[in-house]
C-alpha cells in the first residue's frame, strides 16, 4: 500500500479545512438581519439581459439561489425553475419573495442542497439549462472543479450552463469573493472536462455595497 506523505496529508487536511469553513459560513450566510451584497431585491440585469438574447431554455436549475429574484424573474416568465442552496435563511427569504410575486406552486421548487455534496439530492434529473450567478467564486480555486463535477451529470448532454463570477478586472482594494481570470475559466471548462466555452464576455454584478456593480465574466458554456 502507497504510503501518504506528509505534504499529501496536508494538502488534504486543508483542502478539508477550507471546505468545512466554507459550508459552515454559507450554512449561517446571510444573517436574517443582514442584507447581504448581492442582494437587490430583483434579478440581476446581466442575467434579464442573457434571458433576452434566448440563452435559457427548457428547465431551469439555478444553483445557489440566494434570496430567490433570478429564479422568481424566470418563473414568472413561465420557465420551470428548480432553485437550491446551502442556506436555509436565504431559502426562507426566497420562498417568502416567491410567494409575494404570485409565483403558482409547483413552477418554481426550492430545495436545501450543498454543491459540494449532492449525493442523491436531485436524484437522476437531468437539466436543460443551470444557472450560476454567482456561486463559482464563493469556493476556493482548489473546490471549484468538484463543484462542477457535482453539477455537469445534472446538465443535459447538449443544454448549456449559463455562468457570472467575479472577474480579475476588478482592481485592488477589493473585499470580494474570488476573482477568477479569462484562463482559470478556459481550464476549467475545457473540452477534456466535458464542457465547451460558447460564448465568453464580460458583465456588470449589481450590488447595494459598489456603484457601478462588480466586473464579472459572463460564460455560456455547453455541456458536450
Ligand atoms: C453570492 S450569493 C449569490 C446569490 C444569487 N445567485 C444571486 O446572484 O443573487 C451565493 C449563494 O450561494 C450559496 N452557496 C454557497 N455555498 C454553497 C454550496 N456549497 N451549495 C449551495 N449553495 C451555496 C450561498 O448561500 C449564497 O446564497
Amino acid at each position: 500500500m502507497a504510503m501518504e506523505t506528509s505534504s499529501s496529508l496536508t494538502a488534504r487536511s486543508s483542502f478539508r479545512a477550507k471546505h468545512q469553513r466554507s459550508s459552515i459560513f454559507w450554512k449561517n450566510t446571510p444573517r436574517k438581519d443582514w442584507v447581504a451584497p448581492w442582494d437587490i431585491g430583483k434579478a440581476q440585469p446581466s442575467l434579464i439581459q442573457a434571458e433576452k438574447e434566448g440563452l435559457l431554455k427548457g428547465e431551469v436549475l439555478d444553483v445557489g439561489c440566494g434570496p430567490g429574484d433570478n429564479a422568481i424573474y424566470l418563473a414568472a416568465k413561465g420557465y420551470q425553475v428548480t432553485a437550491l442552496d446551502l442556506s436555509q435563511h436565504a431559502l426562507e427569504r426566497a420562498a417568502k419573495r416567491s410567494k409575494a410575486a404570485g409565483i403558482a406552486d409547483g413552477t418554481l421548487v426550492f430545495k436545501q442542497a450543498d454543491m459540494l455534496h449532492l449525493g442523491s439530492t436531485l436524484g437522476s434529473h437531468l437539466w436543460e439549462t443551470a444557472l450560476d450567478s454567482a456561486l463559482l467564486h464563493c469556493f476556493p480555486p482548489e473546490l471549484q472543479p468538484r463543484y462542477l463535477a457535482e453539477l455537469q451529470p445534472h446538465i443535459k448532454p447538449g443544454g448549456h450552463l449559463i455562468l457570472f463570477c467575479m472577474s480579475d478586472a476588478n482592481k485592488d482594494p477589493y473585499t470580494g469573493p474570488e476573482r477568477i481570470s479569462k484562463t482559470q475559466l478556459q481550464d476549467l471548462f475545457s473540452e477534456s472536462k466535458g464542457w465547451r466555452m460558447e460564448q465568453l464576455t464580460t458583465a456588470k454584478y449589481d450590488t447595494p455595497v459598489r456603484e457601478g456593480g462588480f466586473d464579472t465574466w459572463r460564460a455560456y458554456i455547453k455541456r458536450v
